[in-house]
């Protein structure tokens, strides 16, 4: 089956007006997918849309939309209507860097209802339909630091950690349904992530492009469970196994503190 057979004919991908998600949404247009972009900034993704249909045939749809304000599922339900999504780009999410403790109990909550619970809902809205037809997928942003803790980034870590062990765990759980799950961890790659985390200085090391981790985790797509971007995150990741925990959570503190450091002086 070809990528449109398989996947088609809706791409529905959250997290579209910048970064990955609207990188996923170009990279899947030109593969002929008809894409349904949400986000909260509704001129970005009208730019988008724009641009996508400038270029290719494909149908675009708009819906802009905060996913972690009350009755979001609903109101999605409502939009996408009858269209048949056969594959769901889950990817809205953000982090800061810093203390613990300097993050309002508020901040937390917001971070984890994106990261965390909107991403869980969408999967469970979603897939269902695309088991019943016996094709379909998932692409789920984790993150290279879901692999280990992650000291000044406690709580986004802990969140990619988490969308993580899902994302691996569901495709075990739908592996003889025809439903391919993804789950995509990227190490620093340049978006608008860093500016709103608070590093404004790639503190968080090197960044990859965009592009490349976009279409290399499109060609990973029903060929593995998960993918790691880039050989330095592969080897990090790899170790972070291997380790005991604590000095993991040791070395990975000291790293970005003394990013953090150099920044701040
Ligand atoms: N860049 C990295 O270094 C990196 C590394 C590993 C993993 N990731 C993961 O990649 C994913 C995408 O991030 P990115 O790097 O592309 O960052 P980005 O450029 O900041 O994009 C984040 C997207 O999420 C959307 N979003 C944020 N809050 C939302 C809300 N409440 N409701 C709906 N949409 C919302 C933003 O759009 P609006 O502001 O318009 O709503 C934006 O389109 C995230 O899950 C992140 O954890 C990023």
């Amino acid at each position: 089956m070809d990528f449109h057979s398989r996947y088609g004919p809706w791409a529905l991908i959250t997290g579209a007006s910048s970064g990955f998600g609207a990188e996923y949404a170009r990279q899947l247009a030109a593969k002929g997918l008809h894409l349904i972009l949400v986000a909260r900034r509704q001129d970005r993704l009208e730019t988008l849309a724009q641009e996508i249909q400038a270029e290719t045939d494909v149908e675009v749809h708009i819906i802009p939309l905060d996913i972690t304000q009350v009755s979001w599922l609903s109101t999605l339900r409502e939009s996408v209507a009858e269209r048949e999504i056969g594959l769901l780009v889950n990817n809205a999410g953000y982090g800061k860097v810093g203390h613990f403790l300097a993050m309002s109990p508020q901040e937390l909550a917001q971070m984890i209802r994106l990261n965390v619970e909107a991403v869980t809902l969408l999967a469970r809205d979603y897939i269902p339909a695309m088991k019943e037809r016996g094709r379909g997928g998932m692409i789920l942003l984790a993150s290279a630091a879901g692999y280990q803790p992650t000291p000044w980034m406690a709580a986004y870590g802990a969140t990619k950690g988490y969308d993580l062990l899902l994302g691996e765990a569901l495709s075990t759980e739908l592996a003889a349904s025809g439903v391919d799950i993804l789950t995509v961890s990227p190490g620093s790659t340049k978006t608008e992530f860093h500016a709103i985390a608070g590093a404004h200085n790639s503190a968080l090391g090197v960044l990859a492009s965009v592009d490349d981790v976009v279409a290399q985790s499109l060609r990973s797509l029903g060929r593995r469970i998960s993918f790691v971007h880039g050989w330095q995150n592969k080897l990090a990741t790899s170790m972070a196994r291997i380790f005991p925990r604590s000095w993991v959570s040791q070395i990975s503190g000291k790293v970005l503190g003394s990013r953090l450091k150099q920044e701040q002086s």
